[in-house]
């Protein structure tokens, strides 16, 4: 590994166990990736291809079986509850339904504020104002503070997860669909503000998604996963214009492309297979 990488995953499996009757789900079978800093790793794949197991696995929520997952050279895999408390302030994550996340009885300073606390960062005047400032960021005034997560349409309650994840100023964070529950309008403005934040702050995305479209705008690596493995990684542009695996290729085809003569060179290409 070197300075500049993060996180660095080798030979990870995740399997998870469902009783005496049904054999294990080999979720993520054998993973080796890395997140370089204030970069994007994109994981794309189908629905049940293991994209939140891995995520889950650096949030330390997986099973894992073997191997190994290192942050800034520190092994995760196994760390004590304790010790994964502390990662928090380092390691962050955004899911898709941010509803779920945002307790709707609290007002947003309050669920802002938690990790400050928690972390013996800030309270008082000082955590309010720095609540201030990280909605500012995200694009929203402060008064949403005293607001209430059901105010919110879903684009700004994404805002809000957006917020709450960068309030201990995270090396990584970890964004399992996070857009994928907005309208394409929607969603455009919470990749842009992921993209600019990241030009900001310097902080690295793992970026989980099922669109292809999503992730070629997002990364500056991309991991095809199929069935628990990783079948293809590499350069986002290289994958998306030279897929080397038949699955990736299948992937671009079904992703709808704006621009049609992608689409259409796409198609060609699929056929002359
Ligand atoms: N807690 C769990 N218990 C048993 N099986 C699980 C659990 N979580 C996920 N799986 C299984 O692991 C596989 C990968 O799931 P997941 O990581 O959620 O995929 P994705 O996020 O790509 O849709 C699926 O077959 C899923 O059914
Ligand atoms: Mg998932």
């Amino acid at each position: 590994m070197t300075d500049s990488e993060l996180l660095d995953i080798r030979d990870l499996t995740v399997t998870y166990r469902r009783g005496r009757r049904r054999p294990p789900v080999v979720a993520n079978d054998a993973i080796s990736l890395y997140i370089g800093r204030g970069e994007t790793l994109g994981v794309v794949g189908e629905s049940g291809s293991g994209k939140s197991t891995l995520g889950d696995a650096v949030l330390g929520f997986a099973p894992v079986t073997s191997g190994s997952i290192r942050f800034e050279g520190e092994e995760l895999v196994g760390a004590s509850a304790s010790r994964r408390r502390e990662l928090t302030r380092d390691i962050q994550v955004v899911f898709q339904n941010p509803y779920a996340s945002l307790n709707p009885a609290k007002p947003i300073g309050d669920t802002l504020r938690e990790p400050l606390l928690a972390h013996g960062l800030a309270r008082g005047a000082d955590a309010r104002a720095r609540v201030a400032h990280w909605l500012g960021v995200v694009g929203l005034p402060p008064d949403v503070a005293q607001r209430h997560p059901p105010e919110f349409s879903g684009g700004q309650r994404q805002r809000i997860a957006i917020a709450r994840a960068l309030m201990l100023e995270p090396k990584l964070i970890v964004c399992d669909e996070a857009v994928s529950a907005l309208d394409l309008s929607i969603q455009a403005q919470i990749l842009n503000l992921l993209l600019d934040l990241q030009q900001r702050l310097g902080v690295s995305y793992l970026f989980i998604t099922h669109d292809m479209a999503v992730v070629e705008h997002m990364s500056t690596r991309i991991a095809v996963m199929h069935h628990g493995r990783i079948v293809e990684h590499g350069p986002a542009a290289r994958i998306v214009q030279a897929p080397l695996d038949e699955y990736t290729r299948s992937l671009l085809e079904a992703a709808p492309s704006p621009d049609p003569e992608i689409q259409n060179r796409r198609r060609r290409e699929r056929t002359a297979l």
